[in-house]
């Protein structure tokens, strides 16, 4: 825990640099968005502190722990160490982003059934690598799940129930395709 966060302080909200503010135009969840920024502001904060979709967590915010995983143009990435300004024009999809007409989603509601969480910090991160590789990747192979989450930190569940988790949603995916 760095000196900030023992002083009570949370370090990674943003302080604004004095620069003069850029116009960032980008679509979140399927919903076009313009706003004012700081051009030093990073992708994480302006989820969170701009559109206050908080289900993107904070971990280490240096890019190690995978807590703040978002898909961006199709790609999972760690959007704390991704200025918003490098989202311009990009297609983003949060973890909020997942519900389908007011329902979870099948790879959310087989979290839920494969006790794939416990504190749930990892979840939303986790959630987002899983669904990048099964848009991707359809059929995945157990060393291919693997790989797609292996930037993903979880302290509570010991990985397996995640990986059973992503394969019987992609399992579910598939059958309910063939029945389209
Ligand atoms: Fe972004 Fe840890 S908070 S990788
Ligand atoms: Fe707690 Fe993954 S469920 S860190």
């Amino acid at each position: 825990m760095c000196d900030k966060h023992n002083n009570g302080v949370n370090c990674f909200s943003h302080v604004d640099s004095g620069l003069p503010e850029v116009m960032l135009s980008c679509t979140v969840n399927g919903e076009n968005v313009c706003a004012h920024i700081d051009p030093t502001m990073t992708l994480l904060n302006f989820l969170r502190r701009d559109l206050k979709l908080f289900g993107t967590k904070e971990g280490c915010g240096e890019g190690e722990c995978g807590a703040c995983t978002i898909i961006m143009n199709s790609s999972a990435v760690n959007s704390c160490i991704i200025l918003a300004l490098e989202a311009m024009d990009a297609n983003i999809i949060t973890v909020e982003g997942l519900n389908k007409n007011g329902k979870i989603s099948i790879l959310q509601r087989e979290f839920i059934s494969n006790d794939a969480l416990q504190c749930g910090f990892c979840t939303p991160g986790m959630l987002m690598s899983a669904r990048a590789l099964l848009d991707r990747n359809p059929e995945p192979d157990e060393s291919e799940i693997i790989e797609a989450i292996a930037g993903n930190f979880c302290r509570c569940t010991g990985y397996v129930p995640i990986i059973k988790a992503i394969t019987s949603a992609s399992k579910i995916e598939r059958e309910g395709m063939k029945n389209d």
